[in-house]
């Protein structure tokens, strides 16, 4: 799979939210990183077809963006601030949106328990949502993404509020998914991207500023005082202005 992102553009009203974007994405781990309000879930959202650009293209494998009826069953997406059913169990949530997307009973029956396995759930299937740690939820709508076997999957910023711990195990399994999908993952933690992604972009306020190799990043950020810890909050502007200043070089 290869997704092909050209000169896309998003406004709100006066406000150019994503300006002109321009990025290939093939299979494996890629990260999005920026702070907030960079246009992270924006560009997101438009590779979901839960959002429509201003201008520019999007294909996946050649088919464009707008055959939604093509493109739509590619794509599992996993939102920012995503809800389940807190009096529903993990099975129950799975049996739900699998027949909210209209799978076939038998192949129900096969990948239902597949996925709960895969995802690390499969003991805690009859458990209520309510009863489930912050980590459970995310693996929890990680197999409902997968329930389609989408061969693109969609993460926007799934590991906000889960401990350092439960963060890595989680992209453990996203690395997994990635062997044979394209897996996209955003975040505005540096470490998170340095740790598990193969090649990255860095937004801020709408503009590409990096993309490549993950290590190509840590090269250049290499000499500034951001550390492998570092978040928004310290010393990663410092990252984005040194990377600013070489994009206009
Ligand atoms: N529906 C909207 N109407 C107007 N502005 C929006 C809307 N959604 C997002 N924005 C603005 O777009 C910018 C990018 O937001 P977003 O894509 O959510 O960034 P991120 O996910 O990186 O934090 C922000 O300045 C935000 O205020
Ligand atoms: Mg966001």
């Amino acid at each position: 799979m290869e997704i092909r992102i050209q000169d896309l553009k998003k406004d709100y009203r006066q406000k150019t939210v994503l300006d002109n974007i321009s990025l290939t994405i093939g299979n494996g781990m890629f990260g999005l990183l920026g702070r907030n309000g960079a246009g992270k879930t924006t560009l997101m959202q438009i590779l979901s077809t839960l959002g429509k650009p201003t201008s520019g293209t999007v294909t996946f494998d050649n088919i464009p963006l707008e055959d939604t009826r093509k493109v739509r069953p590619l794509i599992g997406f996993l939102p920012q601030e995503f809800s389940l059913y807190p009096d529903m169990s993990a099975l129950e949530i799975m049996r739900y949106l699998a027949a909210l997307s209209n799978l076939p009973m038998e192949v129900q029956r096969q990948h239902i328990p597949d996925l709960l396995q895969r995802v690390n759930l499969w003991e805690d299937k009859g458990k209520k949502v309510r009863k489930l740690s912050g980590g459970m939820k995310r693996r929890l709508g990680i197999a409902g993404a997968l329930l389609h076997d989408p061969q693109v999957l969609i993460a926007d910023e799934p590991t906000v509020g889960l401990d350092p711990q439960e963060r890595l195990r989680f992209y453990e399994l996203l690395r997994e998914f990635s062997y044979s999908r394209v897996v996209i993952v955003s975040t505005h933690i540096v470490s998170d991207i340095e740790a598990v992604c193969e090649r990255v972009a860095v937004m801020d306020a709408g503009k590409l500023l990096f993309t490549g190799k993950v290590e190509a990043l840590a090269q250049k950020a290499a000499g500034s005082s951001i550390h492998r810890t570092a978040t928004v909050e310290d010393g990663y502007m410092e990252m984005l202005r040194r990377l600013e200043r070489e994009v206009e070089k």
